[in-house]
This record gives C-alpha cells, structure tokens and sequence, in this order.
C-alpha cells in the first residue's frame, strides 16, 4: 500500500511552506500553521513580507535562493512573527517546474528547535536556582543569628548609657540590623509552604493591575489579553501576586513614563517544566515595550542581588521565580529592545 504524498506532509512534525516565486503562500501543512498561529487559509496567496515583515533574514535568504536556484539549511535562525519570536532550522529547496523554465517554487521546512533549548535550559536553571537558594539559605542563617546578638546588645548598651545624646548611635545600630535583617528575609523568599487553592489567574493579574494602576502616570498603558477558557490552577494567590506584581512593576520601572504593557494568558499542551510532562500548562505572559534587559545582566536576572538599576536590590526577579517555583512551573524571559516577555509557565493540573 503506498501513503498519497499529501498525506505524508500534512501529518509531518516539521512545518512546511510552499512560496511561488513572488514569496506568496501556496501551502502549508498544519505543523506550519501551529507554528504561526495562523490557519492556511487565511495566508493563501499573500505574501510572505506581509505576514512576517520583521523576519528580515528569512526573507534575504528565500530571495537569495529564488535568485541563485541554490538549496539552503540554516541554523538557529530567529524569525520574529506577530506574536512571538522563535528559532528554526530552515531547510529550504528550489523547484523548478518543468513547463514554465522560470517559474520556481520554493519549499520551505522549519523545524523549531525553542522548545528543545528551552527544556535543556529549563533543569539547569532549575537546578541553580535551587543550589543558590540552598547557599543563601545557609548563608542567612549565619547572618541572622550574630545579627540578633548584635541588636540585643545594642538595646542593653542604650539603657545603660550615661549621656542621652549617644542613644542617636544606638538606635543607627538597632535599625540598620532590622534593614539587615528584612532584606537577608527577603532574600530567601517565600519559606513558608504555600497553601495551594484553587486560584483564578486573571484575578491575580486584575488585582496586580488595580495596584499598579493606582500608581503609574496616565502614559503607561495597561492592555489585558485574557483567554477566558484558562482553567484554575491550585495555587497561592497572595504569592501568585506578588510574583506577577514584582515583573510588572520591573516593566514600569523601565517604561519611564510612557508604553504599554500587556497581560496575557493562554493555554499550552503537552509541555515539560523541569523534569516534569505536563498535559496542561498556563502561560501567563507580561510584556512591556520598554528598552530590553542589559546585555551584561541578561542571563543573570533571576539571581537573587543581580540589578540594573542603581537603587535596585535585585530580589523580585528571583522571588518571582522561586514563587512559580514552588507552584511547580517556571518563569522564562525573551528580551530585546522594543519586546521583553517575562512568560510564567504553571502546570495545570
Ligand atoms: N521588563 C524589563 N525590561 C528591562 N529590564 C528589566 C525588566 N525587568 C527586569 N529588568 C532588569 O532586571 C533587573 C533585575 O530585576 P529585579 O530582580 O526585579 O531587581 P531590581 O528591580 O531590584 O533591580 C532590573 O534591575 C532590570 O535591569
Ligand atoms: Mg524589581
């Protein structure tokens, strides 16, 4: 029995494209349309650049192609689409009919390889995450406990000091072990189990939306994109706020004044967070227009005391992530200047 060719693509795992010679779409299989979001019909015989006006580099190389009759494979190319920007393998060949000499096609194939290197990166960075907790923790404990000490003394010192006037330094004592104090708490973030309800994310996101909007000038834009099917999650709002709340009021730090920042949520299946496949996974997405993170900072953000700003401490990043964390997901970050995403996986069952 021989499988009808059409067949063969339509249920391929690697998106593939048919563009005629003006870069119009001919065809796509549905591995293409899942990539792009988009149904075939709705892109049939428009062109290329219109839907991907930003994909610069893809659009050379198919002209290239076009002009040379040559095949390519490139790898790790960044094709930025409407919504999203991902990275593909393109293999892309040239077909030229048999009737019109001039006339060639272009096959194109992208497999999408994001997925593949954000899982690997997902357990390493899971794995930091938890052995620098696990030295701050420790770290903290040491620095607590003489800390106490030092308080106690200083509270004994000032009842027994002769002179009034020299309380002044005993209570700069008192109060930078307090400063000391909260922010060495801080810096381990939540310790407390949290208490898993069930727990609407547009809540979480409207809560932290009245928040910041009582305290943003009017040139910050706040823009909701809601999927009213999300389901639940079992989760800790307070907690769930105060990460969602930590990576907005970051994007209105860097907005000065004047953008948008979107709220979004959706819904992906079959994904793996950590070690673990998940059926059903939230994405809960915060988006800004601002400048993008430093390039020096930006594979550190999530360390606890890593900041770009010059009054900045450095925690909410890495709070945010030990919250998604312990509610068993994760937080991943795509920036650049013009589009940072800050995208909160949560496993929903
Ligand atoms: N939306 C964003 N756009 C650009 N840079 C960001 C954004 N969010 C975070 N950053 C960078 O990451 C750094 C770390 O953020 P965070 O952990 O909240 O600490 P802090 O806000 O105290 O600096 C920020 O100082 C900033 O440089
Ligand atoms: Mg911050």
């Amino acid at each position: 029995m021989s499988i009808p060719a059409q067949s063969i693509i339509e249920n391929l795992a690697t998106a593939v494209l048919v563009l005629d010679a003006r870069l119009q779409f001919q065809q796509m299989n549905p591995a293409a349309e899942t990539l792009f979001e988009i149904s075939a019909r709705q892109l049939y015989g428009q062109p290329l650049a219109r839907f991907l006006p930003q994909a610069r580099r893809l659009l050379r190389l198919l002209r290239q192609a076009l002009a040379t009759g040559h095949p390519f494979t490139e790898r790790g190319l960044v094709v930025i689409l409407p919504t999203r920007s991902i990275t593909v393998d393109c293999t892309v060949s040239v077909l030229t009919s048999t009737d019109h000499a001039h006339a060639s096609t272009l096959l194109v194939e992208l497999n999408h390889v994001d997925r593949w290197l954000r899982l690997t990166r997902d357990e390493s960075m899971l794995d930091r995450h938890a052995a620098t907790r696990a030295v701050i923790r420790g770290l903290a404990h040491e620095i607590k406990n003489p800390l106490g000490g030092l308080r106690g003394a200083a509270q004994l010192l000032e009842r027994a000091l002769p002179d009034p006037g020299l309380a002044e330094y005993t209570r700069i004592i008192i109060q930078e072990a307090d400063r000391l104090r909260a922010l060495v708490d801080s810096m381990i973030g939540p310790t407390r189990p949290i208490r898993k309800i069930p727990t609407n994310i547009h809540q979480v996101f409207e809560h932290v939306r009245r928040l910041i909007l009582a305290e943003v000038p009017e040139g910050i834009v706040l823009k909701r994109d809601y999927d009213p099917s999300v389901p639940e999650i079992q989760g800790d709002p307070d907690q769930l706020i105060q990460a969602v709340l930590n990576i907005v009021r970051n994007a209105v730090q860097v907005l000065n004044q004047r953008g948008h920042i979107h709220l979004r949520s959706r819904i992906e299946r079959q994904m793996t967070l950590g070690q673990k496949r998940h059926r059903l996974v939230l994405r809960a997405e915060i988006e800004d227009d601002g400048p993008g993170i430093p390039d020096e900072i930006a594979e550190y953000i999530f360390y606890p005391m890593v900041t770009g700003r010059a009054d900045g401490v450095g925690l909410g990043l890495s709070i945010a992530q030990a919250i998604a964390n312990q509610h068993g997901g994760l937080i991943e970050c795509s920036s650049r200047p013009g589009r940072t995403v800050f995208t909160i996986y949560l496993p929903l069952e």
